[in-house]
């Protein structure tokens, strides 16, 4: 199965808890700025990016996924939005953008998709599609971490943990010559002690992408970095957080998931 065919990611961010964590979080990253409109080249089912039409952008998306597209739709009608939504690889999206943004996001780890020179194409096709002084706004894993240890395997929280039934849940990560990865969910499923079920859960493949190497793709593309974010508390579990400094460089190494604001200087 793939994990983007599942409801993980059709209901990702939609519950009350992470809508409101969301808004507040736009709010600290863009109250300060003149933007208007913003698009989002990798909305998914877009849960996460209601809050941005909650908080009064005019809001575009596209993805490369149709499936995910629909649930988009359905996810911003069921809370009174009607987007424009398309069908676009990112990678070919100055071809098909209807106008031009203040501000162009990708959420959700979606960039590292594809590989490095990609993202710098990205961004270079991309700026002509935003204003002067404009942004882009993604949010990642933390990949130098990530590669500092190459994990293989992690046992995640299980899904049901009672006497007559347990529902465990491990990572698999399956690291290619080229340091891309395939992470594969093991769901595992016993009753009154005997193993019932397994099922694989696939993600598409991840191009790791390192914090200094996005930022010359940046500076090259003529965006300087604004601000840096830690978002470890919009995607982690609150247990999963390590206690930091709150100051982004010295907390780099604890930081799992990463947000960047870059702005268009040239
Ligand atoms: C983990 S999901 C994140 C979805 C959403 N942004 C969020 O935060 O919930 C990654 C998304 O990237 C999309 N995607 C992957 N490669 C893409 C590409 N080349 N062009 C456009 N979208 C892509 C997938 O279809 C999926 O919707």
């Amino acid at each position: 199965m793939n994990l983007y065919e599942t409801s993980a990611l059709f209901n990702q961010n939609m519950s009350k808890k992470q809508q409101d964590k969301l808004l507040d979080f736009y709010k600290q990253v863009f109250s300060q700025y003149q933007i208007t409109n913003i698009h989002d080249c990798s909305i998914g089912a877009g849960g996460t990016t209601i809050p941005l039409a909650k908080l009064g952008y005019q809001i575009s998306g596209s993805d490369i996924s149709e499936n995910l597209l629909s649930k988009a739709k359905a996810n911003f009608e069921a809370e009174g939005y009607n987007v424009e939504l398309f069908i676009s690889d990112f990678r070919k999206l100055r071809e098909v953008l209807p106008n031009t943004y203040d501000c162009i996001i990708s959420t959700g780890n979606s960039l590292p998709h594809v590989n490095n020179q990609d993202v710098s194409n990205f961004i270079n096709n991309i700026s002509t599609k935003i204003n002067q002084n404009g942004f882009i706004f993604i949010d990642i894993r933390n990949w130098d971490k990530i590669l500092n240890k190459k994990p293989i395997f992690k046992a995640r929280d299980p899904f049901v943990m009672t006497e007559e039934e347990h529902v465990s849940l491990y990572q698999i990560w399956n690291w290619h010559d080229d340091s891309s990865v395939d992470f594969i969910f093991v769901t595992s499923i016993d009753k009154k002690g005997k193993h019932e079920k397994t099922s694989l859960t696939y993600a598409p493949t991840y191009y790791p992408l390192r914090y200094d190497d996005y930022e010359k793709m940046l500076n090259e593309n003529g965006f300087e970095i604004k601000q840096c974010f830690d978002v470890d508390c919009l995607w982690l579990s609150s247990n999963k957080e390590e206690i930091k400094r709150v100051n982004f460089k010295e907390d780099f190494d604890k930081i799992n998931w990463y947000a960047v604001l870059a702005q268009k200087v040239r």
